[in-house]
């Protein structure tokens, strides 16, 4: 990676550091519906709305930005010349209610969105948990970070995904499983040395088993193949970092990163992330049944 590009891709984080603590700072005052939805169909809370114009306007100030594009908003934000940005503002807002875990996704892409998984030259979440803390990847490691006044302070250099996994957390309403999907659920559920630990954030989700090492999904549903995570926001940029600390990623057949883009922004895609043992064990049970999605 050029010296240029590294540049840009660190001031993009510096960016999003910088605004977490009034992200945070704003949630006391946002823990209701805004009264509109998104792209998506999801009702936005007040805190979706502010950490998504919060982030527009910063990200959308810097030079080597081209593009910002939130599920917040319908259409991509065309704000200069340079790579494209993605956001999740507020990944999980549904857990602002009972005060529980919730984040900011941000994926770098060096092309117009929608994007692909290949075109990644960075990607990052800051997760709002008892502390700040930020995970960010770019040129083959992820670095951890704690957050302190929107200063990004290293905790954990080059993370790597634990080899022994030990947690699991399935997204979804479990009668909307596939079978496939389902007999995979009970063969990980009755390994002893897993344990179930869900919080209904991707992020937070995603973090545990960064930490701990396991199994984080967020399955297709007879009643939506597609899932309900997006790929822009959300499915490529968590591969991404996944795959760089040594996991890996499946849309339930192939890498996450290997998804085909669709020219919708708001596409969704089924997403498996962890360690490569569950993964593989879980594209070999999705591939032998007839109901696969696939
Ligand atoms: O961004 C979507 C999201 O909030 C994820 O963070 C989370 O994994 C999922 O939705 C939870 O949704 P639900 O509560 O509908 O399962
Ligand atoms: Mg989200």
């Amino acid at each position: 990676m050029d010296g240029k590009t590294r540049a840009t891709v660190e001031e993009i984080f510096e960016t999003v550091a910088e605004a977490s603590p009034e992200i945070r700072a704003g949630l006391p005052s946002r823990r209701l519906k805004s009264g509109s939805e998104n792209p998506s169909g999801e009702k936005q809370m007040a805190a979706d709305v502010f950490a998504d114009d919060l982030l527009q306007a910063r990200l959308g100030n810097l030079d080597g930005v081209g593009q910002y594009a939130s599920e917040e908003r319908a259409e991509v934000d065309d704000v200069g010349e340079g790579f494209s940005v993605t956001v999740d503002p507020l990944d999980g807002s549904s857990n602002l209610k009972p005060n529980n875990t919730m984040g900011t996704v941000v994926g770098i892409y060096d092309a117009p969105l929608p994007a692909t998984g290949e075109d990644l030259v960075g990607a990052a979440y800051v997760l709002f948990g008892p502390v700040s803390t930020m995970m960010c990847a770019v040129d083959g490691q992820v670095d951890e970070y704690l957050v302190d006044n929107g200063v990004r302070n290293l905790v954990t250099e080059d993370v790597a995904l634990p080899d022994e996994p030990s947690v699991y957390g399935f997204g979804g309403r479990v009668p909307e499983w596939f079978d496939d999907f389902s007999a995979f659920a009970d063969e990980v559920a009755s390994d002893p040395s897993m344990k179930l630990r869900y919080g209904g954030a991707m992020i937070g989700d995603v973090n545990q088993v960064l930490t701990y090492g396991g199994i984080f999904s967020y399955p297709a549903f007879t009643n939506a193949r597609e899932g309900k995570l997006r790929l822009q926001y959300e499915g490529y940029p968590v591969a991404y970092i996944m795959e760089t600390a040594g996991g890996a990623s499946s849309d339930g057949t192939q890498s996450i990163l290997d998804v085909v883009k669709t020219d919708d922004i708001h596409a969704r895609v089924p997403v498996h992330v962890g360690n490569e043992s569950l993964i593989e064990k879980l594209e070999s049970m999705l591939d032998e049944s007839v109901d696969s999605p696939a």
